[in-house]
């Protein structure tokens, strides 16, 4: 089970809480080669390693090998395990320019960045990639260039997502398109991502695919618990329900890990967006996400914990 990368959420106080909860390897949130070869503030944010936090891999987004390979160089004596490269992200501004799913446009761009990260990385090297560029192409053919080319070059694995860059989240991801992944390059390390949003869907998935590993993203915001769910289906036990006073503890250590990341202004900022997600564990989802948008300091916040998440609310779920 891997936690796959989300911008804004996969840092790494969040990342350890999954571990906690059975997540066996992780990612960071994509980081802008170009950033990661300069020092400053944003970088040591989001380098920020620990030792219980591994295997980790270090995401990296860009265009330019060069600098794809510079980044690669100084990320692995940080602590990273594994370098991945975004093949995959189809947000506007990295398609303008010419990064993350653009580059399922551009397969020898692609192959060009795999080979020049390879040959300056010491450690292993992954690929993140999505099935195709737009869903108007009648074939895959970019993918398995990349792919082809991406082993070819070294890389020690890929995980791949089974939509066009151009759809995003919409439609579904095509899982038959895994088992061909899977079937084709057998021997090879591939994860699997895309529409695990339940724990039931990530034993689903495994099964039928063949897959080596299952990420997942959407499903694990706010709900660290989805790992040990998913060991408890595995096992043929009914998976443990999170009480608010578990839920409310694990908030709670959470709040006081993004402070000592991000210092006492900016981490109860950060932390908004997660008690938002954290919401939809609760018995009443839409209040205690409508209390958690309002909160705008640390006291406003423990007040939220204290209305919310008390045993007495359990039982009283929304009508
Ligand atoms: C909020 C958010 C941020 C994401 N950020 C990244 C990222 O930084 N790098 C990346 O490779 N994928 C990113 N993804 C894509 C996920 O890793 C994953 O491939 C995709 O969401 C499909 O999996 P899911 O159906 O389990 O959500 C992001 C997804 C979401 C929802």
């Amino acid at each position: 089970m891997v936690l796959a990368p989300m911008a804004g959420y996969t840092d790494l106080a969040y990342r350890l809480i999954c571990r906690r909860f059975g997540a066996e390897y992780c990612s960071t949130e994509m980081m802008l080669a170009k950033l990661m070869v300069q020092d400053g503030k944003l970088r040591r944010r989001l380098v920020a390693s620990d030792k219980a936090d591994h295997p980790v891999a270090a995401q990296i987004l860009g265009n330019d090998p060069g600098v794809m390979a510079q980044a690669a160089h100084v990320l692995a004596p940080m602590g990273f395990d594994v370098v991945d490269l975004n093949f995959a992200c189809p947000v506007h501004k990295a398609l303008t320019r010419r990064r993350g799913g653009y580059l399922m446009s551009q397969p020898d761009r692609a192959v060009e960045i795999v080979r020049a990260v390879t040959a300056a990385a010491d450690g292993p090297v992954t690929v993140k990639l999505r099935q195709r560029f737009s869903d108007g192409e009648t074939n895959c053919d970019a993918f398995w260039r990349i792919a082809e080319g991406a082993f070819d070059a070294g890389a020690a694995g890929l995980c791949v997502h089974g939509r066009s860059v151009e759809a995003k989240y919409t439609g579904r991801a095509d899982w038959e398109f895994l088992v061909a992944v899977k079937q084709h390059f057998a021997d090879r390390t591939i994860i699997g991502s895309g529409d695990v949003l339940t724990p039931a869907d990530a034993l689903r998935m495994l099964r039928q695919t063949g897959v080596d590993a299952v990420a997942v993203a959407r499903g694990a915001q706010g709900n660290p618990w989805f790992f040990r769910h998913v060991r408890d289906i595995a096992a043929g036990r009914d998976p443990a329900p999170v009480h608010l006073t578990a839920q409310r503890e694990l908030i709670e250590g959470h709040f006081a890990a993004a402070c000592d990341l991000y210092g006492p202004r900016r981490g109860p900022k950060i932390m908004r967006k997660f008690g938002i997600k954290y919401a939809r564990m609760h018995p009443n989802p839409r209040r205690v996400r409508a209390a958690f948008v309002e909160v705008t300091s640390p006291r406003h916040w423990r007040r939220v914990l204290e209305m919310f998440y008390t045993d007495r609310l359990e039982d009283s779920r929304e009508g």
